[in-house]
């Protein structure tokens, strides 16, 4: 018997959770006709598989109608959503997981033009920033509709044989009537904090009616809104203890802050370069006090820091939620005494970013997540192991790399730099991205693991991977910049990435162009806006860095508004002259035929990559399929068939952005499904 606190069981009225790490309810925007369906169950199936004791499922699973499904959110109000978590719960109850949903009405924080285009409703008028609409006040047949849509969910749900369930309260409509700042309804349920209390116990005693005492609720809620005119840190303690007194609910799950913006949202749910576990010990004074079962997540990625807030009595169950999209299998590798293994989340949140901008969420570095229906987390060995030589060590050569060794091949990756890393160490180099450099550091681990043979310092040549005898050979060699997109200047721009290189010094007064809109313009914003230069930010788009997400735009914004930054969006560079010491920077529009004229020191080009392929295409003719992807193989995970050159001595293929510009999850998805079939 181990005596890893994070390792023992916890006892939850009736029911025993095998250990004490949970995944938090979070909507991946899988559901498919709003049911939790082949894709939604395999991605639970897999982490219950590995060892997580509880598995909150879903994220804001609607109980009404009037809360249309603002990223794709499970319809709890269908009945036919009974079978499909039935279906969910039992497999994962076959891996001994136990299995809860998180039901919700959203409130204001969704959109009228979704589903059935019903108004949405609010206790007050206020609109929410983030999700923009004006809501209608509620009545009184809004309130009686919503408490029984709630119990019926929650019946539903118990029908579907769940653990239990969890209502969440922050941000949405219950925590809109706990609010001051949301709720102006007269008594009794607007005005004193039992008043605006009052539709969370009514909702909770219509589901205690309806499910009985023994099924577990619990509760997901802010102890403290940390807003101005909101609810206070004090007023949470009193509404922790006023739950556990109800009697009426079995957990307190606590988060910190509020949602209604973006920022607001990232300090609740932290992103890379923000402080680890920011929430904890508040979530653990709550239970202090209460000394009621506590749930918390908020950015504890590490199992130390999961341990010590379970070893130091803070928690009665940790969520690790994000850690659990990088790694599925986190307790499998604690109990085998693998930490070291685990794929580390470093916070990119391209995963919760996605769910509104690019609709489903995926792991920036683990592209088997939510793919599990096709795409392995445990690599399978090749039936006949091969010779692959690899040319590249950033993302996409090292995934390549990493999978291969782990199916048996013999593995050579040759690659010019002197460490591997490519465009991610270059973004790594910036201190609030720092942990960036975790996706190329455990991979390195992986593959010594694996013995694959690297050579640094070598810059390929035909000649040398023809020297290496390979069965297949795979070209991930990356991009570099390409900034010549001007009429005149081309030679008076430098790119971003001399800038965060550090090839480059920033100038004094500096127009960044950035129609790429990644993060490598904000990037290098920021590295220049720091050694103090006014920096003016001209993109052609109608918003500025389109591919930097909701939650990741928050600390470049934070950063850059502290400094002044312009910001100046539909507009193009044209041209760039030299004046003397200056530079003559002429902007025009796609809109109509104006110029505007900048005079600056120093003129930076965002514009993406272009492949570094000469390689590729050198090796092209030498090669058996000519380069030749099988696409319909590829994306139906069967093998690569084709033969073009019978005179081929290789197969041949490239991955990532050496195809064309992309991103890291891209480079690493292209890597992981082409190798884990050959
Ligand atoms: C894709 C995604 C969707 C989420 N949706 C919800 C949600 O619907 N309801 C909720 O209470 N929390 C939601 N969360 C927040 C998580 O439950 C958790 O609090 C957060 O990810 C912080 O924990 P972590 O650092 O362990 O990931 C979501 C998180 C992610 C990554
Ligand atoms: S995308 Fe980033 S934050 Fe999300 S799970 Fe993956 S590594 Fe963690």
């Amino acid at each position: 018997m181990t005596n890893d606190p994070l390792l023992q069981p916890y006892q939850l009225k009736h029911l025993t959770l095998r250990n004490r790490i949970m995944i938090t309810s979070h909507e991946p925007a899988y559901p498919e006709d709003g049911m939790p369906k082949g894709r939604y169950r395999a991605y639970h199936v897999e982490r219950a598989k590995a060892g997580v004791a509880l598995t909150m499922t879903a994220g804001s699973a609607a109980v009404a109608r009037d809360s249309p499904p603002v990223f794709n959110n499970i319809l709890a109000w269908k009945d036919e959503v009974v079978g499909w978590m039935k279906q969910l719960t039992d497999e994962c109850h076959d891996h001994g997981a136990a299995v809860m949903i998180q039901l919700t009405h959203l409130g204001r924080r969704t959109r009228w033009d979704k589903g059935d285009w019903l108004p949405v409703v609010a206790p007050s008028h206020e609109r929410e920033a983030a999700h923009r609409a004006f809501p209608k006040r509620l009545e009184d047949w809004d309130m009686t509709r919503i408490i029984g849509d709630f119990a019926d969910a929650a019946e539903r749900m118990k029908a579907a044989g769940v653990d239990g369930i969890e209502l969440e309260a922050y941000g949405h409509l219950l925590e809109q009537f706990w609010s001051p700042l949301t709720n102006d309804l007269e008594a009794p349920y607007g005005g004193s904090l039992d008043n605006r209390l009052r539709f969370t116990f009514d909702v909770l005693r219509a589901i205690r009616k309806r499910c009985g005492d023994e099924f577990i609720v619990g509760l997901r809620y802010t102890g403290d809104q940390d807003l101005p005119g909101g609810m206070t840190r004090a007023e949470g303690m009193e509404v922790s203890q006023k739950l556990k007194d109800s009697g009426l609910v079995d957990f307190l799950n606590v988060v910190k802050g509020h949602i209604d913006t973006d920022p607001g949202l990232t300090d609740l749910i932290p992103i890379q370069g923000m402080k680890n576990a920011p929430h904890l010990d508040f979530a653990g004074e709550i239970r202090a006090a209460t000394g009621f079962p506590t749930f918390h997540a908020a950015k504890i990625p590490d199992v130390a820091t999961a341990r010590h807030a379970i070893a130091a009595g803070k928690l009665d169950m940790v969520g690790m939620t994000r850690a659990h999209m990088a790694d599925p299998h986190l307790v499998r590798k604690i109990v085998e005494g693998r930490e070291d293994d685990i794929r580390p989340c470093v916070g990119a949140n391209y995963c919760l970013d996605r769910i509104y901008q690019g609709g489903m969420a995926f792991c920036l570095h683990n592209a088997a997540t939510g793919r599990e229906e096709t795409m392995p987390h445990d690599i399978a060995p090749a039936a006949t192991p091969r010779r692959i030589t690899i040319v590249g060590a950033g993302p996409a050569g090292m995934e390549a790399a990493r999978v291969a060794a782990a199916r048996g091949h013999a593995v050579t990756v040759l690659e010019a730099a002197d460490r591997p890393g490519g465009q991610i160490r270059l973004t790594a180099q910036d201190e609030r991205r720092r942990e960036m450099i975790s996706i190329i550091a455990w991979r390195m681990a992986q593959c010594e693991k694996h013995g694959v043979d690297f050579r640094f310092n070598t810059y390929a040549e035909a000649d040398d991977i023809l020297a290496t005898a390979p069965d297949v050979v795979i070209v991930a060699t990356g991009g570099l910049p390409h900034t010549e997109v001007l009429s005149t200047g081309n030679d008076l721009v430098c790119s971003a990435w001399d800038i965060l290189s550090g090839d480059v010094k920033p100038g004094r007064n500096v127009l960044i162009f950035d129609d790429a809109g990644d993060h490598a313009g904000l990037q290098a914003a920021d590295r220049i806006s720091t050694s103090g230069a006014a920096v003016e930010i001209v993109t052609p788009d109608r918003s500025f860095a389109p591919e930097v997400m909701a939650m990741n735009l928050v600390p470049y914004m934070r950063a850059l508004q502290a400094r002044d930054t312009t910001f100046t969006v539909t507009w193009r560079l044209l041209a760039v002259t030299r004046e003397g010491n200056t530079l003559r920077a002429t902007l025009g529009s796609d809109y109509s035929d104006i110029r505007r004229e900048r005079l600056v020191d120093q003129v930076v080009v965002n514009h993406g990559t272009r492949p570094l392929d000469d390689l590729y295409f050198a090796l092209k003719p030498h090669s058996s399929n000519l380069g030749e992807v099988d696409y319909e193989a590829l994306t139906s995970g069967a093998v690569q068939q084709i033969r073009r050159n019978p005179q081929g001595r290789f197969r041949l293929f490239r991955i990532g952005d050496a195809v064309a510009a992309r991103n890291t999850h891209a480079a690493i998805h292209d890597a992981l499904r082409l190798l884990k079939d050959l």
